[in-house]
């Protein structure tokens, strides 16, 4: 039996949408899992949603809606856009459901009679952004790094977590374990803080404070610390501590986390762990952050870029390769468009997709679309193995994978697609056709190029798993199965001769990059002035009445695609029917604002009467709908 293979993604907080930076870690537990279930590897992958504490019931408070209510709404719109990036988790935990909650009390209570949990009385400067208290040493000319507002000095009882009593096994155990906090900058960092002496963890919240929380087991007038709740989601998601699922997977958890929560994960985490008499987790993979401009993604700067839309304008698995290769797994990576599209270009549709077209093209034109015999006589003869080639880069493929060196795993499949077009260059398969002697040589070079694709579309499996199924169709395989096999992916001659070969494919066409496209390039404004409506007054605009509404109940209009059926609150109630269905979730809009055109004349559509129409920008591959960039009251009027 192999070793099993637990991967998880932080539980990410439902105080604001999922964004690129979310939708990257999570890819990287999907790639991961997918790999790992490739070798064979009995594999479970989690994910989910962080839901208790001040953040939560701040942000709930702002939307008028209580935290349960808010948090089901963001914690459903995480849950549905996974599966829309072909990401397949094995659970989805929220630390709302009663049995996280029984969890986190049986260990606070298992840690309280151990003798480290105790009750002090603590003065200290609170950041209610973070949720936390700062000492004066890590506040940034008096303000919080991280929200650049002052701390405010706050005075109570709470209960507190010995962590100190643990220092010294931590940096025992991370010394080791070289490998326990990787890549080695952040296991590093994590031991350069450990060399200061390590204050214990204030674990409590006063429900005079805050409701929204587990109430502490020996003390109800108290709350958790939602770090100390949200961590143990790792081993309550598994059904610790009698679950099946915790006996299969832990302690060989693999946690995936961005530097910013390296403290909570490399610190409390595993002396919690240890505190409650559980093994410590395998590793902890750090990555760093998706910035956009040189600076952080934040909703303050407007920055956000949303996943879906890249995913609708470029395509699914071009979207997920471009993460994946771009970022070297543990620094910083600067995202834009103009990259994205320039990867696109050289790596799927030329690199790629061109070998692709053209080796298939040639099995059409030489061998009748048949996958030719071939034998190890007359691949020897041959200036080039091609064979040869590809274990290496299977080798460091594997390699570069295990370490969740994503980008270096990437790079060897691209030099072996590099190999395989200069293995083209050497036989010139166009020659060999000419002579009819040189026949068994022309079709071992055709079938090596073929065996060489079913092999590199193994490869690309994990990264890109619609374009591997339409390659390995293309290679007249059965998708469903040789992928999900490393070790039938190893065995050359894995294509059996004679299998008929489908019409070849263009796997990625070429795009544009983002400057040029029409509605980007200001030297082609003239030809979309030409398609602006005629003028009209203010008098004539005014009659327009144009208001804020805000999205009570979204759903679904029987048989019809491309609609749904909205309350919105415009100051009054009304019934809106859009045409937005195939773009968002009925689950997306509930609490959104939007734009309406009020008094358009009320119109039936598929049977349900519409009182105003909703305001979107609407391209070839796009719709994204119109709204206000702070919350005003339904009913304000635009102008
Ligand atoms: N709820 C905590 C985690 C608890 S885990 C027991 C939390 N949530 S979060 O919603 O803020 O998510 C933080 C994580 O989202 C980061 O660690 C990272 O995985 C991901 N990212 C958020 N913004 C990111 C970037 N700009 N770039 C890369 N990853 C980013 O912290």
């Amino acid at each position: 039996m192999k070793p099993p293979f637990y991967i998880t993604t932080p539980i990410y907080y439902v105080n604001a949408r999922p964004h690129l930076g979310h939708a990257y870690t999570t890819l990287v537990a999907d790639v991961a899992a997918r790999f790992h279930r490739m070798c064979g590897q009995p594999t479970f992958f989690l994910t989910g949603t962080d839901e208790h504490g001040d953040k939560i019931v701040r942000a709930a408070k702002k939307e008028a809606v209580s935290p349960r209510v808010y948090a089901d709404r963001i914690s459903a719109q995480f849950k549905a856009l996974w599966p829309e990036l072909n990401i397949a988790y094995s659970r989805f935990i929220r630390t709302t459901e009663p049995a996280h909650q029984a969890v986190v009390q049986q260990v606070l209570q298992r840690i309280y009679d151990a003798g480290d949990i105790y009750f002090a009385e603590y003065e200290g400067l609170y950041c209610f952004g973070c949720e936390r208290f700062y000492t004066e040493r890590e506040l940034v000319n008096g303000l919080c790094p991280d929200h650049q507002t002052p701390p405010e000095p706050i005075r109570e009882a709470n209960y507190f977590f010995r962590m100190s009593r643990y220092q010294q096994w931590l940096i025992d155990h991370i010394r080791q374990h070289p490998d326990f906090i990787r890549p080695e900058r952040y296991r590093n960092e994590v031991l350069a803080f450990l060399r200061e002496p390590l204050e214990d963890l204030c674990i409590s919240r006063p429900k005079s404070r805050l409701q929204w929380g587990i109430s502490l087991p020996f003390d109800d007038n108290y709350v958790t610390y939602v770090w100390f709740d949200a961590l143990l989601n790792y081993v309550s998601a598994l059904g610790y501590p009698d679950g099946e699922n915790f006996a299969a997977f832990w302690p060989a958890a693999q946690h995936i986390v961005a530097k910013d929560i390296l403290k909570p994960h490399g610190i409390y985490w595993p002396i919690m762990l240890k505190a409650a008499g559980i093994p410590v987790y395998q590793h902890l993979n750090v990555h760093g952050y998706w910035n956009v401009d040189q600076s952080k993604m934040s909703k303050t700067l407007g920055n956000v870029v949303d996943p879906l839309h890249l995913r609708n304008v470029y395509g699914l698995d071009a979207f997920r390769y471009f993460l994946m290769r771009e970022m070297n797994f543990g620094l910083d990576s600067n995202f834009s468009e103009e990259q994205l599209v320039a990867r696109i270009n050289a790596d799927l549709a030329n690199d790629l997709g061109n070998l692709f077209s053209r080796v298939t093209a040639m099995a059409h034109k030489y061998c009748g679309g048949r996958v030719p015999e071939s034998g190890a006589k007359a691949e020897a003869d041959l200036k080039f193995s091609l064979q040869a080639e590809t274990w290496k880069a299977v080798a460091a493929y594997c390699e570069a994978m295990e370490e969740f060196a994503f980008h270096r795993a990437l790079q060897a499949v691209w030099e072996l697609i590099n190999q395989m077009n200069k293995f083209i260059d050497v036989t010139q398969p166009w020659v060999l056709a000419k002579e009819k002697k040189a026949r068994p040589q022309l079709e071992a070079a055709i079938y090596s190029l073929l065996e060489g694709l079913r092999i590199v579309s193994g490869l690309v499996y994990p990264v890109m798993p619609e374009t591997a199924a339409t390659m390995q169709r293309h290679l007249g395989l059965d998708p469903e199965t040789p992928f999900f096999d490393l070790e039938g992916l190893k065995a050359w001659r894995g294509l059996p001769p004679e299998t008929v070969l489908p019409k070849t494919v263009s796997l990625f066409p070429r795009v544009e990059p983002a400057g040029s496209r029409a509605e980007d390039a200001p030297e082609k404004a003239e030809a979309a002035v030409a398609q602006f409506k005629p003028q009209i007054s203010y008098e004539e605009f005014s009659r327009l009445d144009l208001r804020v509404a805000t999205v009570l109940k979204a759903e679904a209009v029987p048989k019809a695609k491309k609609l749904l059926k909205l309350e919105v609150d415009v100051g009054q109630r009304r019934t809106i029917v859009a045409g937005i269905a195939e773009r968002y979730a009925p689950e997306d809009l509930v609490g959104r604002q939007v734009v309406i055109v009020a008094n358009l004349k009320p119109a039936k559509l598929m049977g349900v009467l519409s009182e105003g129409m909703l305001l979107a920008a609407v391209s070839e591959k796009d719709t994204a709908l119109a709204t206000v960039d702070s919350r005003m009251p339904p009913g304000t009027p635009l102008r």
